[in-house]
């Protein structure tokens, strides 16, 4: 301890003052025996320290409370005057041809205060109906009887009057064709696998690049298999070497999958789909749950009309879907397929910009089925730590009991949540990784949901120039039943999600 710090303590003060305090209080009155303590000077000094910190710290609380309520103000009520401009607008400049659109709409966000908390909400004439908060990361609720009995039955027999195709294909060919084109070097494609730069291929290096890849969902003990079944791992560790890989060839996983077989429920999702259109002319069921997610999420009917039709899912016994993200991350270079051709770019990264997702379950399942959302409110989110000796959390088929929170599916019922945040202007912002979730087993029955996605570009001025570009196709094109979602045009497109 130094000196200095002798002095400032007041146990340690010697009784005759220290020559910083010169004044000190009389202390013949008072029962105190360390002088230092009892000086006026002292008292100030300290009472000004306790004052100054009070202040700073109602400060930074009138601060944080007036930053974000102006934040809701500008995007709320009154349109901007200039300050709208969406989020990164600086780095993405509209060539002069194009319009800059004001922003005079913004995006409310449905509040869920905390978990288990009850809010009612109007949707139907004559009904109110409950909406429970089920987590904050990310922001879902559930709403018990939002569609009634007789509306589920005609959304299942709608689909299977469509017929549904199967949501994901087996094992997709010509991947090596690319590979050969680009002539890399087992090198370059150790380096784009290796994706900590560690040289050395951990397994789930090569787990997240089959399922992304091929949409094959291996175990850790499927990888160990195939290793030792192509004595890939020569040392053992349970680690690819750059020599490792170098050995195999290019082609050595996806042919030993092909020879062994791959079987359905080794895939990232096991069910069957359709979409059902819910524009002008549609059922009016279908037209009515339109109607009914617009006042549920309180969004702008135009944002609901102009989003993707209903997908249907049918599960059957064994079915699964592993945790995923129903849209990607969006950065400066990302695209939304619905806006993507008014923006009229050509950009390297493409996702579906589902702003929200709205589940409906249409039946309740015998057994298993429930939705599962591995990490919601956990206090941090590590992709890493997903994957883990051996428990790999995004697994549905096998780790559903260790996922945070899971929904059983009850007839009727809906759920929905927010697959980003907010930019904190009354728009789309980041990404949230907590929205990651999966459809556990089904063990019994069959399993049977729709999904609604409300898409919403990020970019406010793209999703202007869309929607201004959508209102003026004339008006027998503008049907809302007609494909207006670039989804529609290209339906293989959620295959990849
Ligand atoms: C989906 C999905 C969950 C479930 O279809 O995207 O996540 O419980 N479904 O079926
Ligand atoms: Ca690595
Ligand atoms: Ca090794
Ligand atoms: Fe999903």
């Amino acid at each position: 301890m130094t000196d200095n710090q002798e002095n400032t303590d007041a146990e340690d003060a010697s009784p005759s003052g220290s020559p910083t305090l010169p004044l000190r209080p009389p202390c013949d009155r008072l029962p105190c025996h360390k002088s230092s303590v009892c000086s006026r000077s002292y008292f100030v000094v300290v009472m000004v320290f306790f004052h100054v910190y009070i202040i700073n710290v109602l400060a930074l609380l009138f601060y944080v409370h007036y930053s974000s309520g102006q934040e809701d103000a500008s995007s709320s009520s009154d349109a901007p005057t200039g300050g709208g401009q969406p989020q990164r607008s600086e780095a993405r400049r509209p060539s002069p041809s194009k319009p800059d659109f004001v922003r005079d709409v913004s995006l409310t966000r449905i509040e869920g205060i905390r978990v288990g908390h009850v809010q009612k909400v109007s949707l139907v004439p004559g009904r109110v109906h409950e909406m429970k908060t089920l987590s904050l990361k990310p922001l879902l609720f559930e709403i018990p009887g939002f569609l009634s009995e007789d509306e589920c039955r005609v959304v299942m027999q709608l689909a299977q009057l469509k017929g549904l195709m199967e949501s994901q294909l087996m094992v997709q060919e010509g991947q090596e064709e690319l590979a050969k084109e680009l002539d890399l070097s087992p090198e370059e494609i150790f380096n784009l696998l290796d994706i900590n730069q560690d040289g050395q291929l951990q397994l789930h290096e090569i787990l997240t690049h089959s399922r992304v890849r091929d949409g094959i969902w291996l175990t850790p003990e499927n990888l160990r298999e195939i290793y030792d079944g192509l004595k890939a791992d020569k040392d053992g560790d349970g680690l690819l070497s750059q020599e490792e890989f170098r050995l195999l060839s290019s082609d050595a996983f996806q042919r030993f999958l092909l020879e062994r077989g791959v079987k359905r429920s080794q895939l990232v999702r096991n069910s069957r789909h359709t979409w059902l259109y819910q524009g002008k002319g549609a059922h009016r069921v279908l037209q009515e749950i339109k109607e009914r997610v617009t006042r549920l999420t309180r969004l702008p009917a135009a944002l609901v009309d102009l989003s993707e039709p209903l997908q249907v899912v049918r599960y059957e016994e064994g079915g699964h879907y592993h945790a995923h993200h129903d849209s990607g991350p969006v950065y400066p270079e990302t695209a939304c397929t619905h806006t993507r051709l008014a923006a009229n770019t050509s950009t390297p990264f493409e996702t579906s910009c589902r702003y929200i997702t709205v589940l409906f379950y249409l039946n309740s399942v015998d057994g298993g089925g429930e939705t599962a959302f591995p990490v919601a409110d956990n206090r941090t989110y590590d992709e890493v730590s997903l994957i883990q000796n051996d428990v790999d959390l995004m697994d549905t088929r096998r780790n559903c009991d260790k996922s945070n929170l899971r929904v059983k599916p009850t007839k009727g019922m809906a759920v929905f949540w927010y697959n980003y945040l907010s930019d904190g202007r009354g728009w789309v912002g980041e990404q949230d990784e907590y929205a990651l979730h999966g459809g556990c087993v089904v063990t019994r029955g069959t399993k049977w949901v729709a999904n609604k996605w409300i898409n919403v570009d990020p970019d406010y001025q793209r999703q202007a120039r869309y929607q201004q570009l959508v209102s003026q196709l004339p008006d027998d094109e503008n049907d809302d039943d007609l494909p207006s979602n670039a989804d529609v045009q290209n339906p293989s497109i959620h295959q990849d999600l």
